[in-house]
Parts: C-alpha cells; sequence; structure tokens
C-alpha cells in the first residue's frame, strides 16, 4: 500500500468516517504481487496513530509468507509459520477464503482481536449463515481448513506452487506474450492492453481474450480492467481502468505440467489469432459489481 496515500486519504475524510483498512495479501488485482512485512507494519504505524483498524483479507497469506521469506532481508531462515505470525501480528482482524490457501473445497471465515467485535460477528452470523462454530458449513469441511492452514506453510508445498506459476510465465514471455512481471504468487496475468492493442479499454480486451480462451480451450480466466475496475458516473459516463489484466489463477493442487503444457498451447493459439479478436460492449448490468453479472455483445 501506498503510505503516503494512505496519510493523505486519512487527511482529506478523517479517521472518523473510515471504520477499517484492509490491505489484500498477496495483491491480486495488481498481479498477485507480494505485500512486504516492512509495508504492513508501515501501514499499521499510520493506522494506530489514528485509531484504525487493520484488517487484512489473508486468503493468500502463506504465499505472501515464502514470498516474504524469499526476497525480504532478515526472514531467510524464519519458518513460514513463523513469518506469518509475524504478519497477524499487526493485523486487528481477517477476512479469509479457505479455497485459496485453506487449501479446502470450500469455506472462510472472519477473525478479530477485539472481544466487542467478536460479539457482533457472532450475532450477525447466527441471523445470517448459522451458529458460529459451524458457519454455514459441514464438520468435514471445517476439518479439512484446519488441515490445509498448515499445509498451505509447508515450504515445500510453497516451492512447488510458485514453480508451476513461473514454468506458465517463463513460456509465455519466450513467446514475447505480454504479462505483469514478475509473475505473483497464484496466477499469471496477461497484459490485454498490449495483446490486443486494437481494442479501446471501453471496449474491454480483457473480456476478448478471455472469450476466446475459453472458446478455444475450455480455459477459464478473469477479467480486471475496464469491466471490473470502470468507473460509471450517474449519467452513464464511463472511465476506463489504468490497468487490462486477465487473471489466469492456478487452482491449489489440480493441474500437473502436461495440463500446464496445454494452457500454453491454448494461450499461443489466441496469441497467434489476435487480430481476429472483437472488442465488446455492455448490454446489461447492476449498479455494484456489475462484473460479476454483466451481459455482453460484440462489437466490430
Ligand atoms: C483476494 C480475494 N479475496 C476474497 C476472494 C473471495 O473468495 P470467495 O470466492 O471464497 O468468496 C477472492 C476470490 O478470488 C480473492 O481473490
Amino acid at each position: 500500500m501506498d503510505l503516503h496515500k494512505l496519510e493523505a486519504c486519512i487527511k482529506e475524510h478523517g479517521s472518523s468516517k473510515i471504520p477499517f483498512c484492509m490491505i489484500t495479501v498477496t495483491n491480486n488485482t495488481g498481479g498477485g504481487q507480494p505485500v512486504s512485512m516492512a509495508n504492513i507494519r508501515g501501514v499499521k504505524q499510520i493506522l494506530e496513530k489514528h485509531g484504525i483498524p487493520l484488517v487484512i483479507d489473508c486468503c493468500r497469506f502463506a504465499e505472501n509468507a515464502y514470498f516474504v521469506r524469499e526476497r525480504e532481508t532478515g526472514y531467510a531462515d524464519k519458518s513460514l509459520l513463523e513469518v506469518a505470525r509475524e504478519m497477524f501480528s499487526y493485523a486487528d482482524g481477517a477476512t479469509m477464503s479457505c479455497k485459496k490457501d485453506g487449501l479446502a473445497n470450500i469455506g472462510g471465515f472472519l477473525i478479530c482481536n477485539d472481544d466487542q467485535w467478536a460479539e457482533q460477528f457472532k450475532n450477525l452470523l447466527i441471523m445470517r449463515e448459522g451458529f458460529p462454530t459451524y458457519g454455514g458449513l459441514a464438520g468435514r469441511d471445517l476439518e479439512a481448513i484446519s488441515v490445509g492452514l498448515m499445509e498451505a506453510l509447508d515450504y515445500d508445498y510453497q516451492v512447488y506452487r510458485h514453480a508451476t506459476i513461473e514454468y506458465l510465465a517463463s513460456r509465455l514471455i519466450k513467446r514475447g506474450i505480454p504479462i505483469v512481471q514478475p509473475s505473483g504468487g497464484h496466477a499469471v496475468f496477461l497484459d490485454a492492453a498490449k495483446f490486443l492493442p486494437h481494442i479501446d479499454s471501453l471496449k474491454y480486451p480483457g473480456i476478448g481474450i478471455v472469450n476466446a480462451l475459453y472458446l478455444e480451450g475450455g480455459v477459464r480466466g478473469v477479467e480486471l480492467g475496464s469491466v471490473m475496475f470502470g468507473k460509471v458516473d450517474d449519467n452513464g459516463n464511463e472511465a476506463p481502468s489504468p490497468l487490462e489484466l486477465v487473471r489466469l489463477a492456478f487452482p491449489r493442487r489440480v493441474y500437473t505440467q502436461s495440463h500446464v503444457d496445454y494452457l500454453i498451447e491454448v494461450i499461443d493459439k489466441v496469441w497467434n489469432e489476435r487480430k481476429q479478436i472483437p472488442g465488446y460492449r455492455i448490454i446489461q448490468q447492476q449498479k455494484y459489481l456489475r462484473h460479476f453479472t454483466c451481459h455482453f455483445e460484440r462489437v466490430s
């Protein structure tokens, strides 16, 4: 997180209008890049001065711990568990989607260090999900999560996972296919603006690639560009996102090398036929979170 912008934001809006600050490890929308311990510590110091709680979206906490251990001075001889513990020591709360570094099929949780918050969360949970000990999950899934959280911190598992991502990234770079570099911890991000320079941002080049990959090889990716981050004002005018990306995220413990080789073939074919990929326009959208449900049609 940009510490100067954080200070400026608090100055502009005032801490009373900011109930909490959330930091996502790793940075999912910025290419899966790691968040350094120094940055988390810096964010916490600023927030503490203003009495603003820090909440971590920690769904990739173990991948982030691995990056910190590999890249940040002072962590090379620490275990991933020790790194993760330090990371969480700066947080007042955390949200977790266990389909990522919980290595589970389903589930998630919200945790906090404040008993009053916990009481309030508990009451909301009973209303919406179920009793706090199960929260909508079967006991079997809760057990899988408790094992998965520790297995995600296994150093060798992380070495293997990162090697898989780097394998794909290096093959794409060799072919001149534009991706965000260095590659992140959970995905390779195609640079859709460079991939399809003939398509204007507001004709959604990321959607063009996502559709082409699916039609060519049944590969499912997600657009992280103007559909997700474009800003539409009350008059319907739209400002594009500064980045047009397509995320190709790797599910945990699913792919073998031959799956990745297949993926490379599919991306390569789409790359070679990229000039035929059309732009799109939105024909139906919701006011909030439109990227989850909107409908498109092709434009030339
Ligand atoms: C950073 C981050 N947080 C939260 C979520 C949401 O997870 P879920 O699908 O379990 O709601 C995702 C999903 O991709 C994510 O990448």
